[in-house]
């Protein structure tokens, strides 16, 4: 391509930045357009946007996950029932507990209990275990990622103490909903679920994978325009990578630029959004944490569960474990971690 017929796709790009910063809305050919967008103008325009909510500072997270049992079989994930060679565990209340004490005297100031659906964990044993933490933490936050649960039982989960409650709505497109999971799994029960925790008043994160088999542009589109319209406080947006003992086993992994371009536009989209570099961006790219906070992340996770379950908890192969000097990578890159809980801003205030 000529440098001037360059110029002219720059000089577009930058206007529909501008319209989104402005109007925090696209129309869907706008939001098509802007989602293969090659200029850094669109991650300058998101860090900026970020900048003045957060300032420089990122977020950690400790991530506990506790069970790698699921009653569930989507194609793509390799904790799926039907994958008989997955190996499973469940982690003890003191196993759980034992994991936020290291993660408090490392500084982490929100837990995150994530799982496989594992009907072991009923609401009684799963409150119990939400008081327990909220007792022993109160200056902590805890998330759920404990899957679709009715609206009672979140009740239960909420009245007990979690503060969030991340559950991604994978697509927001029912027909390509059916292309990943099995056809008692429905796209509508998942956003109802979404719908239930807002008005619970959860702090609640949707989100969804890039790349994910027979996932097209129009398809992502749709997945903007569904967060538009939920407003969730979080996001959770990662590369597909295929796990060799599912279904996908032969698909191709999510492409880099594309998940740096749908967090920056997030970040335009909702300034305010509390937004994961995931440990799939990580996974597929060594400087995955740096470029996720570059295109507008603010949020790192980072696995703080007992070594022997990192082993078994594989959703996609090749997931990277903790990563060692986190906190010089984000410095170089003019960013901090801070200790606090990491509320979405101004949460509770409005
Ligand atoms: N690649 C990337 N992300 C995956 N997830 C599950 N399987 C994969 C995979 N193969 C994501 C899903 C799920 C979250 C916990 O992990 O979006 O909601």
């Amino acid at each position: 391509m000529t440098k001037s017929a360059l110029c002219v796709i720059f000089k577009v790009m930058r206007k529909l930045t501008d319209k989104l910063a402005q109007e925090r809305i696209l129309s869907r050919g706008e939001f098509a357009e802007l989602l293969t967008c090659e200029d850094d103008y669109l991650h300058e325009a998101a860090r900026k946007a970020r900048e003045n909510i957060y300032g420089n500072k990122i977020f950690l997270r400790g991530l506990i996950e506790f069970t790698s049992y699921c009653k569930n079989d989507c194609f793509y994930c390799g904790l799926r029932r039907s994958n008989s060679s997955a190996a499973r565990y469940r982690l003890s209340k003191e196993q759980i507990l034992n994991c936020c004490d290291e993660g408090y005297d490392a500084g982490y100031r929100t837990f995150v209990l994530q799982g496989g659906e594992d009907a072991f964990f009923t609401d009684e044993i799963l409150t119990d275990i939400i008081r327990a933490i909220k007792c022993k933490y109160p200056d902590c936050a805890l998330t759920l990622s404990t899957g679709e649960r009715g609206f009672e039982s979140l009740k239960l989960l909420r009245e007990a103490g979690a503060d969030r409650y991340l559950l991604r709505h994978e697509t927001a497109d029912s027909a390509h909903y059916a292309e990943l999971h099995p056809p008692e799994m429905q796209a509508s029960a998942r956003q109802k679920c979404l719908r239930d925790l807002k008005e619970l008043g959860f702090q609640t994160g949707c989100g969804f994978m890039v790349g994910s088999p027979k996932q097209t542009l129009e398809n992502i589109v749709s997945d903007l325009l569904f967060i538009k319209e939920l407003d969730p406080e979080m996001v959770g947006v990662g590369p597909f990578i295929p796990h060799s003992a599912t279904p996908f086993a032969k698909e191709k992994a999510g492409n880099l630029k594309l998940v740096l371009n749908i967090l920056a536009i997030l970040r335009l989209m909702k300034p305010s959004l509390l937004l994961p570099a995931t440990t799939a961006l990580a996974t597929i790219e060594n400087q995955g944490y740096e470029l996720g906070i570059n295109a507008g992340a603010n949020v790192i996770m980072q696995n703080i569960s007992p070594l022997t379950a990192r082993e078994k908890y594989k959703i996609y192969d090749n997931k990277i474990g903790a990563s060692e000097n986190l906190k010089q990578r984000i410095k170089n890159i003019g960013c901090e971690f801070t200790v606090a809980r990491g509320d979405y801003f101004n949460y509770g205030e409005q």
